[in-house]
């Protein structure tokens, strides 16, 4: 059986008292759980949240990442300099960095090469904008984005990868997809990996929902068949909130 798990993305948001705040605060809530757990935070908070983390059950993610390990790329971040300070995960092709600054399918595909080379695991977002949905596009659209993301990995690589479908109309709207929609749409992913690798990978592969997760709305979710967890926006900003999408189960 495939686990579960709950990733916080915090986009541009929290001041690293805040985020201690945030850690001491959630630790005691999710000591119990079995779901694994990861924050992914600004540049600026991750190194007091790597030293707050420590002994609890917390993983911790950057939210994107250079492709080059060091060079004349101003305000860039390497791989290298990610894993050197213990970071394990990094959020790559966001559709706020495809819609806002110019990350492409060929660019997410450098990076989750260069990520993997650094011994960094990819939390890859795939997700159809409103658009395209009504437009019928939608299996097109993120099989697409899913296969260029994984052009060139090697099989043996797809179990550090994470796939995250973020349907972009429901980013930050407060709409959900249907379980139904969403688990559809997971299991389209799921075939395509099955087509450029094979059942065995396709049935390992972690693929996540994102978009508008709630303590309200993470249960229903999360028991479909192929929804193996949430990243989770908004409603990772606060820690009684967010420990309950991770205990859904309670
Ligand atoms: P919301 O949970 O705020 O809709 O954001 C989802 C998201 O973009 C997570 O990466």
């Amino acid at each position: 059986m495939r686990r579960k798990v709950i990733a916080g993305n915090w986009k541009m948001h929290m001041l690293p008292n805040e985020a201690i705040n945030f850690i001491q605060e959630i630790v005691p809530l999710i000591k119990d759980t079995k779901n694994e757990v990861i924050l992914c935070v600004p540049y600026t908070d991750l190194f007091y949240v790597l030293l707050n983390v420590q002994e609890t059950n917390i993983k911790v993610g950057a939210q994107n990442v250079h492709w080059e390990e060091n060079g004349a790329y101003t305000g860039e971040i390497s791989p290298k300099m990610l894993k050197s300070i213990g970071v394990e995960y990094v959020i790559i092709g966001h559709s706020e960095r495809r819609q806002y600054f110019n990350e492409t399918d060929e660019t997410v595909n450098k990076k989750v090469k260069s990520a993997l080379n650094y011994g960094l695991k990819p939390i890859i977002c795939v997700g159809e904008t409103l658009e395209q949905r009504e437009n019928g596009e939608t299996k097109k659209i993120i099989t697409t984005q899913t296969r260029l993301a994984l052009e060139g990995i090697e099989k043996e690589k797809m179990k550090d990868i994470i796939i995250a479908y973020e349907p972009i109309w429901a980013i930050g709207t407060g709409k959900t997809a249907t379980v139904e929609d969403a688990n559809e749409s997971i299991k389209a992913i799921r075939k395509e990996i099955e087509e450029i690798y094979d059942s065995n990978i396709s049935n390992e592969v972690i693929i996540q929902y994102g978009g508008s997760v709630k303590s309200t709305n993470a249960k229903e979710l999360f028991t479909a068949s192929d929804i193996d967890g949430g990243l989770v926006g908004g409603a990772s900003l606060k820690p009684e909130e967010f420990a309950k999408i991770i205990n859904y189960e309670n």
